[in-house]
């Protein structure tokens, strides 16, 4: 059956290139965008569009019955950083969300789709190539959350048949939307401030590695395994997958290659450090491929061509 999707969070760093992917994959008005604010944006502008706050189950059944959709994308939700500021709300908007999102596909029968994160380990998971199946204990509120979210999704799947999918993913690079209050959002900041600037000061260590991704494959990643032959799911909330690991010197060294001129410094911030020491350094991704086919077309070289040529036109235009 063609797919007919809601999306939560459609305004974010993924919803807003996802919207646009979904909408030359399944058909415009096959996508349902919906997100707590309007904005003078594509996806707002490109096809359906609603409000919806993700807290308001009710809100999101009403939707989902109107346009009469058949899976849900759940994106909506607040980032490492940011839910450690508030740990109260993430609790509530992360896991409420969720909720409704897995109560409207229960009695829809919908296939819903949800990210987790690197963000699900924690300082006791082994850090490289963190294997699929291992010790979660995150330190973090958005861990925390992130760990409840998978587990409720297998519950829904093993005790309801809920067709609950998901990824655990990296630091997702893009210059599109800026991401929000991520740990990882440092390796988005530091091509703006590259272009803009020609230096970068980080509030990540040197030396500190993390997963990261860059978005064209983050969004074949999530169309891959939505249209996974569920035979083949042995796993599903939810699957390493991961294109690179490095650290703020490596990433600084490639930008160098394209402007000789930039440097890097260092004013690290405790909070935000502390997450990242907490995350592993590089996960094993070998289940996804497996079970799904996942595959990462750009490593940090490839990347940061088309990254620093993409940003480059935009801020330009903008
Ligand atoms: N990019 C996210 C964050 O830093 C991790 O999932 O919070």
């Amino acid at each position: 059956m063609r797919k007919k999707i809601l999306v939560t969070g459609a305004l974010g760093q993924i919803g807003t290139e996802l919207v646009m992917k979904l909408h030359d994959v399944y058909g415009t008005d096959h996508v349902i965008a919906t997100d707590i604010r309007n904005s003078e944006n594509e996806v707002v502008q490109s096809g359906p569009f609603e409000i919806l706050d993700v807290t308001d189950g009710k809100r999101m059944m009403e939707l989902a019955k109107k346009y009469q959709v058949n899976t849900i994308v759940h994106l909506a939700a607040l980032l490492s950083a940011k839910a450690e500021s508030n740990p109260l709300l993430a609790w509530n908007l992360n896991m409420g969300g969720l909720v409704n999102a897995l109560e409207t596909a229960r009695e829809l029968n919908c296939q819903l789709f949800t990210p987790s994160s690197i963000g699900a380990f924690g300082p006791t998971t082994p850090k490289n190539k963190t294997p699929q199946i291992t010790i979660q204990r995150p330190t973090t509120m958005y861990g925390v959350n992130k760990v409840s979210g998978e587990l409720l999704c297998d519950y829904y799947y093993e005790k309801f048949g809920v067709d609950t999918r998901g990824v655990r993913f990296p630091g997702l690079i893009s210059y599109a939307a800026e991401p929000g209050g991520g740990t990882t959002d440092y390796a988005v900041d530091i091509y703006y401030s590259a272009i803009e600037r020609g230096s970068y000061t980080s509030y990540i260590q040197k030396g500190t590695y993390m997963d990261m991704m860059y978005m064209p494959d983050a969004l074949n990643a999530i169309v891959a395994l939505m249209e996974a032959d569920p035979a083949k799911l042995k796993h599903r909330n939810a699957f390493n997958i991961t294109a690179m690991s490095f650290e703020p010197e490596e990433i600084a060294a490639e930008i160098r290659k394209h402007i000789p001129t930039f440097t890097i410094s260092y004013n690290v911030d405790p909070v935000r450090q502390a997450i990242a020491d907490s995350w592993p350094n590089s996960l094993d991704a070998t289940a996804a491929q497996e079970e799904w086919g996942f595959k990462a077309e750009y490593d940090l070289e490839k990347m940061t061509v088309d990254m620093l040529g993409k940003l480059r036109a935009k801020l330009l235009a903008g």
